[in-house]
């Protein structure tokens, strides 16, 4: 069924709550605007499609999320010009990773026009919920999860698609020092770790703790295998620059293809930067950082956008990066979010323009 205007149900919410926020001090998701866009698929087929005011849910305890975590989501930012035109930044890929992500946990897949009808009518509703200060964009959460019950362990035979936003300011605040991971891993060949189910983050979490009590932000994740290889910076690709080149891994089985990650690597190649993409031995970085070559790490994901790494522990030794005055992450950061926000010119046909 194509999903248009039409056949989209709207419940406006009475009140706003809209005037209660502090715009100018944002934190990452710890507000939500007053909206939710809401999709249940039942019988086999998805359901007619509601936004609806942003309100709490109601489940039976037997519904299956809770016993076997079918729950899967994306992460997206919604951006406003100073014209008051509202924007999305490659959103189609979002839809196809979602549709990857249900695949993999055995979840029916959201048809891409309910999807993007979908957000684009809720983001015309929650316009003024859209930032504008720098650092600041409506991060929009679409997720789907099992709803249908029983403690049989096979997948459910009802599921809800939400997409709810969130206004919000820089995901880390300060210097994000890592712990290399030696024992943990995010993700195993043949597992989950290229979707976006929320039991990998979960996973993620004792690790983090961990690395939490001993002085460091995040956890740079090794290969589940040997642990010589770097993977993921937190729930954010990796990239390392080695005297002028920029390093990134190839993505895989464990490893979540980003859409920043893609997009940095084709606006460094546009900029004349040299890239590579392969495998980064730990031991790589450990002797790039001892010789001085190690010029900058940083994670690259939509939240964060781009987070820069001041240092990396490994094996009980701190390895400090250097601070330079102009770094490729900077460059790199203010290139991407321009397109994002639209500052500059979009060369690679990136911008969607929602209204
Ligand atoms: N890696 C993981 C595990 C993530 O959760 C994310 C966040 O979405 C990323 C990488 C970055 O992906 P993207 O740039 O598409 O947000
Ligand atoms: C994102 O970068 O959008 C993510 O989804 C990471 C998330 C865990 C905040």
């Amino acid at each position: 069924m194509a999903v248009t205007l039409d056949n989209i149900q709207v419940e406006l919410s009475q009140t706003s709550k809209i005037n209660d926020v502090d715009f100018s001090n944002l934190s990452f998701g710890r507000v939500f605007s007053d909206h939710m866009f809401v999709c249940d698929f039942e019988d086999g087929a998805w359901q007619t499609p509601k936004i609806m005011p942003y309100q709490a849910l109601s489940l039976e305890p037997s519904a299956k999320i809770f016993h076997y975590g079918q729950s899967i989501f994306e992460g997206m930012k919604a951006y406003r010009d100073s014209e008051n035109n509202v924007f999305l930044f490659r959103p189609t890929d979002n839809i196809k990773r979602m549709n990857i992500s249900a695949k993999r946990l055995a979840m029916p897949e959201i048809p891409e026009a309910y999807f993007m009808e979908g957000l684009k009518e809720l983001l015309k509703i929650e316009k003024d919920w859209i930032p504008t200060t720098e650092g600041s964009a409506l991060y929009v959460r679409p997720f789907m999860f099992a709803t249908g019950e029983g403690f049989h362990a096979s997948p459910a035979d009802s599921y809800k698609f939400i997409i709810a936003c969130a206004p919000s300011g820089p995901y880390f605040s300060g210097k994000v020092k890592v712990l290399i991971e030696e024992h943990y891993s995010r993700s195993a060949n043949g597992g989950v770790g290229f979707a976006k189910a929320g039991g990998n983050y979960a996973g993620q979490f004792y690790p983090t703790q961990l690395a939490k009590e001993k002085g460091y932000q995040q956890v740079i994740w090794t290969d589940d295998n040997t642990h010589e290889y770097i993977e993921e910076a937190g729930a954010m690709n990796i990239f390392a620059r080695i005297n002028d080149t920029l390093l990134t891994v190839p993505t895989s089985d464990r490893i979540l293809d980003g859409i920043t990650r893609k997009s940095i690597l084709t606006i460094a190649e546009a900029e004349g930067i040299k890239t590579e993409v392969r495998k980064i031995k730990v031991a790589e970085l450990v002797e790039a950082s001892e010789n001085g070559s190690l010029k900058e790490l940083f994670g690259a994901g939509t939240a964060a956008v781009i987070s820069p790494i001041s240092g990396f522990g490994f094996k009980g030794k701190d390895y400090e990066l250097p601070v330079l005055e102009n770094t490729y992450g900077a460059l790199l950061k203010k290139r991407v979010t321009d397109i994002q926000t639209n500052q500059s010119s979009d060369l690679f046909g990136w911008r969607i323009k929602v209204c």
